[in-house]
């Protein structure tokens, strides 16, 4: 099955998805799955299009080259214009050349603009969506289901929870038959990594720099330490699990930012360790509560084996008890990864509402 693929946004998440593309052709083929990417839309880059599919050596040498259009603009039947406002990327969303949007601009966790209108536009007009865009699904996530089942299009965002490692998809399909009655969490890389670089006696501005360039940390990094990014995985888990109608305003949310060294390193004389930790739980009555708060775990804690980068959730449940799942929760390809699981999972639906596309 072939598949015309619009990256909206080429940060290093959809350029991670490029290289992994590139990576993994074997395995695409053998789920039956042919990509060519027809369209690719950045600040920086402008809207580039070509029906017939722009080259992945291309993308590469576009992202290795800082995403300047120069390479684009060399390759055949490529054509690219430097108009990037909100109107002309939806045009190019809504374009026949475009089966699924895979939608990985930055976060805006006030309005979730301007993803949540590229996820909009594009449902509406029947195509799938991927994205590993906390926004949009935090904020919008009834809105936008209902506009794709409308549509008879595929909602996909395995990647806004601890990125690439499985989890959203876990509850829709292995952890189903168990009532899941609450769950706790170490949903953000970098504070997670911080907080242990602080540990090991770096100063908390350092740790967030090197959080930055590793890849890990918000366009805005104030969202990984005061707790937003998190208090939006929290709402993206607890409406997946329960339709609970979550929002951002029902998760009490306190981040890293109120700590200090001191409390880090004296925490650790006392064999404790600072984590922050996202949870929600729900009542026999169908409420939910949710928080985000850094914690002081003992070492016996199940959440504390996660170190630096690595996320763990513990989903409680009445038929497994305590759950746990745990990997990476951040990072380019590790989230790209995210967007291949999600497409590969896509073929699967497609071709299950439609047997004869595969034959
Ligand atoms: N900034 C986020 C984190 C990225 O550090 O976890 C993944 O959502």
């Amino acid at each position: 099955m072939e598949l015309k693929l619009a990256l909206v946004g080429f940060g290093g998440v959809n350029q991670g998805l490029v290289e992994l593309l590139r990576k993994k052709r074997e395995t695409l083929a053998g789920a039956g799955l042919d990509v060519l990417i027809t369209m690719v839309a950045d600040l920086r880059l402008g809207i580039a299009t070509n029906p017939r599919g722009i080259a992945l050596d291309v993308l590469d040498e576009t992202a290795r080259r800082g995403v300047d259009a120069m390479a684009l603009r060399r390759d055949p039947g490529t054509l690219v214009s430097p108009d990037v406002n909100l109107d002309a990327v939806l045009k190019a969303i809504a374009s026949e050349h475009v089966d699924v949007v895979i939608e990985a601009t930055f976060t805006d966790p006030n309005t979730g603009e301007p993803a949540l209108s590229h996820c909009r536009t594009a449902l509406e007009c029947g195509k799938h969506v991927i994205t590993t865009n906390k926004g949009p699904i935090a904020l919008a996530q009834q809105e936008l289901a209902r506009i794709a089942t409308k549509s008879d299009a595929c909602l996909m965002y395995e990647g806004t929870v601890m990125s690439g490692t499985p989890v959203l998809r876990q509850i829709a399909t292995t952890l189903r038959g168990c009532d899941v009655n609450g769950f706790a969490g170490i949903l953000n890389g970098t504070s997670n990594f911080v907080l242990g670089q602080v540990e090991a006696g770096a100063n908390f501005d350092a740790a967030i720099r090197e959080a930055q360039q590793r890849g890990y940390a918000e366009a805005d990094p104030a969202a990984d330490v005061n707790g937003s990014d998190v208090q939006l995985k929290v709402v993206i888990l607890a409406n997946t699990l329960w339709n609970a109608g979550l929002q951002r305003r029902d998760v009490h949310c306190r981040g890293i930012v109120g700590l200090t060294g001191e409390d880090v390193r004296v925490a650790a004389a006392e064999g404790m360790s600072w984590r922050l930790v996202g949870s929600a739980v729900r009542r026999p009555d169908g409420t939910v509560t949710a928080s985000v708060e850094p914690r002081k775990l003992p070492a016996s804690h199940p959440l504390r084996a996660a170190s630096g980068v690595t996320n763990a959730i513990m989903f409680d449940t009445d038929v497994l008890g305590s759950v746990t799942i745990s990997g990476p929760g951040a990072g380019r390809q590790e989230t790209a990864f995210a967007i291949l699981s999600d497409l590969i999972e896509l073929v699967d639906r497609i071709a299950a509402a439609a047997p004869e596309v595969l034959e």
